[in-house]
């Protein structure tokens, strides 16, 4: 019989990853109250590319499938081009230099800084003018902003990312629940991947004087970061189309599973020392952006933020440190990290 992971219980909230280090090196698995928490790299992987799981369903483009899936995601996928993402990002250091000119010597990096960044340079790219970025970014009052928005594009056509979403094939309904999913999940998770980044340096401080000294380390500090404290702990569930068998084990038809990417992430099996933050190392691709038909459609958009704005703040803040204990959300959370995050920048 397989453990017992308590999702809920005092050590998991306190060190998600201490506790998920011991679950992974006892079992590939655990039960947990959410579903089968699946640990290790080799079978998060599989769960996530298996054509026998499904997201659970709902009416935004995760919660897909199949053909309604593909051609829901081949609309959005042509709005939100790589080229587009390129072109955006110095207009991401745009942002970010506003926003480090204007702070004091003593932050909250995630009120400061992370959610006003987050929140700004998305709604930039979709197209959302400064006085309704709040507004479209919240799960309360996105959906009718958005409407409005659209209707304004559909009559008078711009050059940004929601005038050519409504030149796709999508309907109404579908049209607005992506663009709020882009931008309610789209700041959520930069804001609290940045925190959780900040948090990460704060442990490393080598790694900060490194990255504020080389800035050809982005792309390396990017992935990292990524990998270490991934803004989604538990990973997006799936439920089980059929009885499926991983590992001996059988997960039957309607069970719910959990592909813990943070736990995958620090495998040691696949990752040389997993428990440090370490940005001059080669690692293997990480697992945080999902995987299968429902990998994140963000991630060249996270990647370019997170490249852009980390040795900004590195050269910036050289002398960055904690001034007060970080709050973190809950590890069961949809999306993870810091709430609080106080620090001298020195
Ligand atoms: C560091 C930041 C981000 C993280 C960690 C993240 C993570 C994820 C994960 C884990 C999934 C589900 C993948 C799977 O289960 O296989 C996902 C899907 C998705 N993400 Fe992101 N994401 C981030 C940023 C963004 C941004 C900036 C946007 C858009 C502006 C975005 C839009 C989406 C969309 C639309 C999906 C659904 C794709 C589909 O179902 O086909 N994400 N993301």
């Amino acid at each position: 019989m397989t453990a017992f992971l308590d999702l809920c219980g005092k050590d998991f909230r306190t060190d998600p990853h201490a506790v998920l280090r011991k679950a992974r090196e006892a079992d590939w698995w655990v039960e947990t109250s959410m579903g089968a928490a699946v640990l290790r790299f080799d079978e998060v992987q599989a769960v996530l590319s298996s054509w026998s799981l499904r997201t659970e369903a709902n009416a935004a483009l995760s919660g897909l499938d199949g053909e309604e899936h593909q051609r829901v995601r081949r609309s959005a996928g042509r709005a939100f081009t790589a080229r587009r993402v390129e072109e955006f990002r110095s207009e991401t250091g745009f942002v970010a230099d506003e926003l480090v000119d204007g702070l004091g010597s003593s932050v909250d990096f995630v009120a400061d800084f992370a959610r006003p960044f987050a929140v700004g340079a998305l709604c930039r790219f979709v197209g959302v003018p400064e006085e309704l970025c709040e507004a479209a970014t919240s799960e309360e009052s996105g959906d009718e902003v958005v409407g409005d928005l659209l209707d304004q594009r559909r009559r008078t056509p711009v050059n940004d990312l929601l005038s050519s979403l409504v030149d796709q094939s999508l309907t109404e309904a579908e049209l607005r629940s992506l663009v709020v999913a882009l931008l309610v999940s789209g700041s959520q998770t930069v804001q609290h991947q940045l925190s959780s980044a900040v948090a990460a340096f704060l442990e490393f401080p080598r790694q900060w004087e490194l990255l504020g000294e080389d800035s050809s380390l982005a792309g390396a500090a990017a992935e990292e970061v990524v990998r270490f404290g991934p803004s989604m702990l538990l990973g997006t569930p799936r439920i089980a189309k059929e009885d499926i068998v991983l590992n001996g084990v059988t997960l039957p038809a309607g069970s719910r599973v959990l592909p813990v990417t943070a736990s995958a992430n620090r495998d040691a099996a696949v990752f040389a020392a997993p428990d440090r933050l370490d940005i001059t190392v080669p690692r293997t691709a990480h697992l945080t952006f999902g995987g299968g038909i429902h990998y994140c459609l963000g991630a060249g958009l996270a990647r370019v933020e997170l490249q852009e704005v980390l040795p900004r703040l590195a050269r910036a803040w050289p002398g960055m440190r904690a001034n007060g204990d970080v709050e973190w959300s809950s590890p069961t959370d949809a999306v993870y990290g810091p709430t609080a995050l106080p620090i001298s920048l020195g």
